[in-house]
């Protein structure tokens, strides 16, 4: 067994945070060591970052990887509330996502693209009004109204600004990676405001004083009993009601990095409006090449063996999601944006990463992947197909040193026109 090769230093966080998406590729390659390395971050805790598509594989083996226990505490506290799916393991966490998956049926994903598709063509009228529109901003109120009528939450329009702003505060805590930092407050306080308007819901729905249609998720989470026959518990249904729109929310970071790729590669514009299958392999491409997700911790179930390296029990796993999909081994010419690629993808469970890999039913993987490339789909096709804009002078630098990932300017459009 050879010994695995180190990123010296007593706490590299601060180096994580500087070198941002990038840092595990530098760091991989400065080491001479594509798949695996060591570190240490979080207050000098050892971490062994594993890239590429078998470390994939094994970080998505639930006898060999553990998840629960290992986000840390302020990003529950912030992004993905205490209690939430992502914290769980084993039988709670198969029971759970059984519930979030129950409501990925072919009915309310035609409905979501349904929603998607005229929510945007509605917004037509508005948007030739203005005289430039900022698409991360646009898009994440659009989508509030997208994601909280999918979900059968009741948010009148004057709410909405205030909710896109709470869930917005709430999905850029990753910035701290679980740090102190200075948002730190803000988003505990948005994430409070959204538990308790989403928990009254679930009382009142319980209580038989509003009436969510059978199917949405409020219906589904407030009626649900787990396999010992319990309710969750109020706090905790509305945590996890959460989970199932304030992520569709995120999806606006997303459609602007959408419009940039359409704004640099004109060609593909074309491309979407006239080959049937291109609004798909574009999205696939925008989720693969832009910066989400850096990375996933986990930990080592029991001792393991990794590429001839030895990894004991407990040592923290860190899988490098935006360095895998960056890897030319893993997508030929991977720096480039070609979403050609996906033509004939064989479709697997440990390349295309970006919401994390391996089973949707017993991982950990992204219960809402299904949504967010049909939302991806229809928004493309709407920028690329209904209307015209002018897309003028700013900046459009996305910056991979910096987490989470950006357009600096957000991404303005203006002189939008509907196309008759
Ligand atoms: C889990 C990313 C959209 C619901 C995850 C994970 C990632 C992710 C990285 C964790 C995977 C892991 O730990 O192995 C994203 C991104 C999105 C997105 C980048 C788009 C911007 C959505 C949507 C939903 C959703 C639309 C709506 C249902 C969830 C849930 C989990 C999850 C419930 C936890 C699954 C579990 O613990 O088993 N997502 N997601 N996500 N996502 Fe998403």
């Amino acid at each position: 067994m050879s010994t695995i090769k180190k990123h010296k230093g007593l706490d590299n966080t601060l180096k994580v945070m500087k070198e941002g998406y990038l840092y595990t590729t530098n760091q991989r390659r400065r080491l001479g060591s594509e798949n695996i390395f060591e570190t240490r971050v979080l207050g000098g805790k050892r971490a062994v970052i594993i890239s590429g598509k078998k470390a994939a594989e094994l970080f998505y083996d639930n006898d060999k990887t553990e998840r629960s226990g290992t986000l840390p505490k302020r990003l529950v506290n912030t992004l993905f509330g205490k209690g939430a799916i992502h914290t769980t393991t084993g039988k709670k966490h198969v029971d759970r996502k059984a519930l979030f998956m129950s409501l990925m049926t072919e009915g309310n994903l035609k409905h979501l693209r349904e929603l998607t598709r005229n929510h945007w063509y509605m917004n037509t009228h508005r948007m030739e009004q203005m005289d430039q529109i900022n698409i991360y901003r646009e898009s994440i109120i659009l989508l509030t109204k997208v994601g909280t009528k999918w979900a059968g939450v009741q948010a009148p329009e004057e709410k909405i600004e205030e909710i896109a702003t709470d869930m917005d505060i709430m999905i850029d805590s990753f910035k701290g990676l679980g740090t102190a930092y200075k948002g730190y407050k803000a988003s505990v306080a948005a994430r409070r405001r959204v538990e308790d308007w989403l928990e009254d819901q679930i009382i009142q729905t319980r209580k038989g004083k509003i009436f969510p249609p059978e199917g949405t998720a409020l219906y589904e989470f407030a009626h649900w009993e787990d396999y010992k026959g319990n309710p969750m518990d109020s706090r905790l249904c509305a945590i996890d009601l959460m989970n199932t729109f304030r992520p569709l929310i995120a999806i606006n970071r997303f459609v602007s990095f959408g419009l940039l790729a359409m704004h640099e590669h004109p060609i593909s514009k074309e491309k979407i409006k006239n080959e049937p299958d291109y609004a798909y392999m574009f999205s696939q491409e925008v989720r693969r090449f832009y910066p989400f997700v850096p990375f996933l911790p986990g930990k080592a179930k029991t001792d393991i063996q990794f590429e001839g390296h030895e990894i004991e029990k407990d040592t923290m796993l860190v899988l490098d999601i935006y360095g895998t999909m960056h890897r030319d081994d893993v997508f030929e010419n991977a720096d480039e944006f070609y979403p050609e690629r996906f033509r004939d993808w064989d479709g697997s469970p440990f390349d295309l990463i970006p919401q994390g890999g391996g089973d949707y039913y017993t991982n950990h993987r992204c219960a809402g992947e299904w949504m967010t490339i049909i939302i991806m789909e229809e928004t493309m096709k709407y920028f690329a197909d209904r209307i015209t804009y002018d897309v003028p002078e700013q900046d459009l630098t996305v910056d991979l040193n910096s987490i989470p990932g950006y357009i600096k300017s957000g991404f303005v459009i203006e002189n939008v026109q509907e196309n008759v």
